[in-house]
């Protein structure tokens, strides 16, 4: 029995492979290095979701573009009590609005709603008007646009990087929390909405944010060792290290360093603050070598997703709405397969609690 399921293989799919002996993520056939800073959003979403719909649309892509209008709406449901709650909550409301289905019209508008959502979230409790969509624009554009921050073509290729690598990756816990729903035939909306619940946790894609705090919190490289050590003494993970699958680096990290390259050169994200986090970076894999020797703890995605989401101007509590603007299309596809097998996900615990004669003699 694995506690953790960590070795457990609970479903087969065709949509992503984790290697993570090598650090190779390949996603339908297609490795990460040729889909990242290459494919659109849209174009790897029709990669996750081609053959899982009966009635597919002829261009996801446009299809896209009119569920973000579509959705634009289930904003007018944002009272303030909710507009007050963290945006990944508030967001996930929202989402809950969405009328539960399992055709292509509904994954339209799941893949829309964490986008149009937040950002209209985050305007409104800046006081600001919602910006409608525009579906004559790419989704990673059009995010940028609609949460009123800059859109040029090189903050919209480094945010369709981002989207694309976070895309899909195995069995993770929001992934597999969407399956176990789907498998109970509950629907889409519900599969994404236990997604979400899952990827909002800072073991999963709860971190980027805490990943800025630590930034914050040490300040300058000369005093990283110092507090890597004692947040080690008091017993916290570093967060943005360490991974469930991955034994070597994440590749994904690397893909997001690339993304944020040509930020840095054309001065467009914070270059101090760039060589603050390299140097925190080295600080923590030596501190983690040396405090873990039986552990190989390696970057995961979540560090250079905080920093190339902070350098697109994202603020940090938004950053795990963004992950699932990405992640969304893996949910789905994942959802829609584990559905075609027709398997109720249903494992075993084994009871460790008091046998009866002793529970009652209490
Ligand atoms: N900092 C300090 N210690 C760590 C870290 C870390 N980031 N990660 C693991 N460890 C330690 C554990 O405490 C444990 O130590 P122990 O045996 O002395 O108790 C040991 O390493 C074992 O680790 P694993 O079994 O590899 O860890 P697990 O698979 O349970 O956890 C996880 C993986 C949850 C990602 C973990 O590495 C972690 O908490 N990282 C920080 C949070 C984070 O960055 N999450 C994002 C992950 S990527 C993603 O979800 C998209």
């Amino acid at each position: 029995m694995t506690i953790g399921l960590d070795d457990v293989i609970a479903a087969e799919t065709v949509l992503s492979d984790v290697d993570g002996l090598q650090g190779r993520l390949v996603m339908r056939g297609r490795s990460l290095d040729d889909l990242a800073g290459h494919a659109d959003y849209e174009a790897v979403m029709a990669l996750l979701f081609d053959g899982f719909f009966e009635r597919a649309p002829a261009s996801w892509q446009a299809a896209l573009g009119a569920a973000r209008r579509e959705v634009f709406e289930h904003l007018s449901f944002a009272d303030p009590a909710l507009v007050a709650q963290e945006p990944i909550d508030a967001m996930r409301a929202l989402t809950a609005r969405i009328a539960d289905g399992d055709g292509p019209a509904t994954a339209l508008r799941l893949v829309a709603a964490p986008a149009v959502f937040t950002a209209g979230l985050v305007r409104l409790r800046k006081g600001l008007r919602p910006i409608p969509p525009d579906a004559s624009l790419g989704h990673a554009a059009d995010i940028l646009r609609m949460a009123g921050l800059p859109a040029e073509p090189l903050q919209a290729r480094a945010l369709d990087t981002y989207l694309v690598t976070v895309a899909d990756h195995g069995l993770n816990a929001s992934t597999f929390a969407s399956r176990v729903v789907a498998s109970t035939r509950a629907g889409l909306v519900s599969s994404v909405l236990a997604a979400i619940s899952a990827l909002k946790g800072p073991l999963h894609g709860g971190a980027p944010g805490p990943v800025l705090d630590m930034l914050d919190a040490i300040e300058r490289a000369d005093h990283a060792r110092a507090w890597l050590e004692a947040a080690l003494d008091r017993g916290d993970r570093l967060m943005g290290f360490g991974h469930r699958v991955y034994r070597v680096r994440d590749p994904r990290a690397d893909a997001l360093k690339s993304a944020l390259g040509p930020l840095l050169q054309d001065g467009r994200a914070d270059r101090e603050r760039a060589a603050l986090a390299q140097a925190i970076e080295a600080a923590a894999l030596d501190t983690l070598r040396r405090r873990k020797p039986g552990r190989t703890l390696e970057t995961n995605v979540e560090f250079y997703t905080a920093l190339l989401l902070d350098a697109l101007g994202f603020q940090r509590d938004t950053f795990t709405c963004v992950f699932a603007m990405g992640r969304v299309a893996g949910w789905i596809a994942h959802a829609r397969e584990q559905a075609s097998t027709g398997r109720l996900i249903r494992p075993q615990s084994r009871y460790v609690g008091p046998p009866v004669g002793e529970a009652q003699e209490r």
